[in-house]
């Protein structure tokens, strides 16, 4: 039985075969109607969430499958002093494989260690967040045919940004790859996942200005500044509207530029841009449901 707590846990053939799956899946989504037909998906969301509960869930009813579970720490027996071990014995009796949201790190790791059915991380504090990058894997895929030779520009909030660290991951293992990392001085990467580019050979930058890497950039992952990881008001507040992607910076950019943002959208991109070609960002997040599908079949079946 296996889980996905982390992208690097799937080989980088591993990942392929779940992004040709998903490919096939959005050709001719009635070909899977019935695929999971009896097959139960529980949402256990710890935390906020609207994307990636919803599509976990459109994902399941698309294969034929049913969904349950909770959105929210509020209306789960964790308000009674329930410890998170005891409730994955208690639902992974209740269903097939199981998709969680939790605060803080490393919780979908301890939930895999006590589970009897496949675990997926659907994001952990400011951690990882690996349905995501499959969702940003098949979107780069799709829009530029590669995954190689990209000059990938993530801007925002790259300190407490999971996606991002997670992104950097599954991109660190494709050739020919360049990160530029733009960020505050406040918001920069965390040394680990530096040291991780560092220990690979990996070239990556970091900058403060958008402006400045615009023009070398093939992708440019925007992301939100991360408002819950925030220890004080005023630090987020002096720190939001940071970057706040419009037209006209975008007049430096390559034609064929990609922008891609794991949504919610606060301020960082202005909605003037959502009408220009290069912003990819709604197709992203259709994406992200063929890709949920494929990983939940992947996980209950073809990795069984
Ligand atoms: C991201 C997340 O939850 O980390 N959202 C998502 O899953 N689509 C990004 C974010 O919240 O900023």
């Amino acid at each position: 039985m296996r889980s996905l707590i982390d992208i690097t846990d799937f080989s980088v053939e591993e990942v392929t075969r779940v992004l040709d799956l998903a490919d096939e899946m959005i050709a001719d989504p009635a070909r899977w109607r019935t695929a999971m037909q009896g097959k139960i998906l529980a949402t256990l969301f710890f935390e906020p969430s609207t994307r990636t509960r919803l599509s976990f869930e459109s994902a399941m009813l698309s294969l034929g499958g049913s969904v349950l579970g909770f959105a929210g720490a509020d209306s789960s027996s964790t308000t009674k002093g329930e410890t998170l071990t005891d409730t994955i014995r208690v639902v992974s009796g209740y269903c097939d494989i199981i998709a969680m949201r939790h605060p803080k790190e490393g919780a979908p790791m301890a939930a895999k260690l006590c589970s009897d059915v496949p675990i997926i991380n659907a994001g952990d504090g400011g951690h990882n967040h690996p349905t995501q990058t499959l969702t940003d894997l098949m979107t780069i895929r799709r829009e530029k045919g590669r995954l190689d030779h990209l000059t990938i520009g993530l801007c925002g909030d790259l300190k407490f940004g999971r996606t991002v660290h997670s992104l950097i991951g599954a991109m660190s293992r494709y050739p020919g790859v360049t990160f530029v990392l733009i960020s505050p001085p406040e918001l920069r990467t965390p040394d680990y996942v530096l040291q991780s580019l560092q220990d690979q050979g990996i070239p990556y930058r970091e900058t403060e200005s958008l402006e400045e890497a615009m023009p070398e950039l093939d992708i440019l992952y925007m992301t939100r500044v991360q408002k819950e990881r925030f220890f004080n008001e005023a630090d987020y507040v002096r720190l939001k509207d940071t970057y706040i992607l419009d037209p006209e910076k975008l007049r430096t950019a390559k034609a064929d530029l990609r922008i891609l943002h794991p949504l919610p959208r606060v301020n960082e991109i202005s909605t003037r841009v959502d009408a220009d070609p290069r912003a990819v960002y709604f197709k992203q997040t259709r994406n992200g449901r063929f890709v949920r599908m494929a990983l939940i079949k992947t996980l209950l079946e073809d990795m069984q």
